[in-house]
């Protein structure tokens, strides 16, 4: 006879939205369908979340104890997506923000991004409105390493393809993140690409999560144009972070 299989409950992104005493094996199938069975795949993967950040809830992300703005943004974010699977509340964008690196923004936009896949799943299998493409994350400077490789390679290239396919994902899904968006090496033709996606994500009224170490002020140098940064500006409440990085504490 062969074992069910098993997994740690305490890496699941559905651990507090389960009844306390849920034994873990009545949802293995949904852990697998948000997770995939070896942790590597499912929605959290077609999401294209960093794998380290997989675990993360907006309810016991490490930097909650030390960010007290960041963790009261979180409770009210969490509380706006609970909203908008109910009732259709229309989501706004976020703009985490430190001058410092490793204070834990990346954390908490990962951890609003598994919260916000949780419930789109919950919502789909209780039968109640939901997306079918809900969420994505696209690091930029990893994508303005893509776009160098792929215009290396010519417009023909799989790298170019790859590319789109990027740009697309981040189009149509419901809420994404843009980590790091104030990459300040951006060359011009990629500052094209990524002026389209912020500006057709802003005229369709789909939200965003943003990390930045620089201020939204100065989001004009990213885009290279101010009416953008300004539509963004409007439309972003800002999260700050503070201290020093935190990088190394588990
Ligand atoms: N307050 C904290 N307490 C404990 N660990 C933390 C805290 N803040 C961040 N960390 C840890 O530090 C590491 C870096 O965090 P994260 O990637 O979220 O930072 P970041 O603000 O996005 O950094 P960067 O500006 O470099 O992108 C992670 O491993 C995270 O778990
Ligand atoms: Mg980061």
């Amino acid at each position: 006879m062969t074992q069910a299989p098993s997994f740690d409950p305490s890496t699941s992104i559905l651990r507090h939205l389960v009844a306390a005493k849920t034994p873990p094996a009545q949802y293995l199938g949904h852990h697998i369908a948000l997770h995939g069975g070896s942790g590597i795949g499912g929605a959290l993967q077609a999401a294209n979340i960093p794998q380290d950040y997989r675990h993360l809830t907006p309810q016991d992300a490490p930097m909650l104890g030390t960010q007290a703005d960041a963790a009261r943004a979180a409770k009210r974010l969490s509380e706006r997506f609970r909203e908008h699977f109910k009732d259709g509340y229309r989501l706004r964008s976020a703009y985490l923000h430190s001058t410092s690196p490793g204070t834990g923004k990346t954390t908490l936009a990962c951890a609003l991004l598994n919260e916000f896949i949780a419930l789109n799943y919950l919502a789909k299998l209780k039968g109640f409105p939901h997306h079918r493409n809900p969420a994505y994350f696209l690091d930029v400077n990893a994508w303005q390493g893509s776009y160098n490789l792929a215009v290396a390679l010519g417009k023909d290239s799989a790298e170019m393809q790859a590319f789109v396919a990027e740009l697309r994902m981040a189009q149509t899904a419901q809420l994404i993140v843009l980590d790091d968006i104030g990459v300040r090496e951006a060359t011009p033709g990629f500052r094209t690409h990524l002026h389209t996606l912020v500006n057709a994500r802003v005229a369709a009224g789909k939200p965003t999560i943003y990390t930045s170490n620089i201020e939204m002020k100065e989001l004009a140098m990213v885009f290279g144009e101010q009416r953008l940064a300004d539509r963004v500006k409007e439309q972003c409440v800002e999260i700050a972070f503070t201290g020093e990085s935190k990088r190394g504490l588990r």
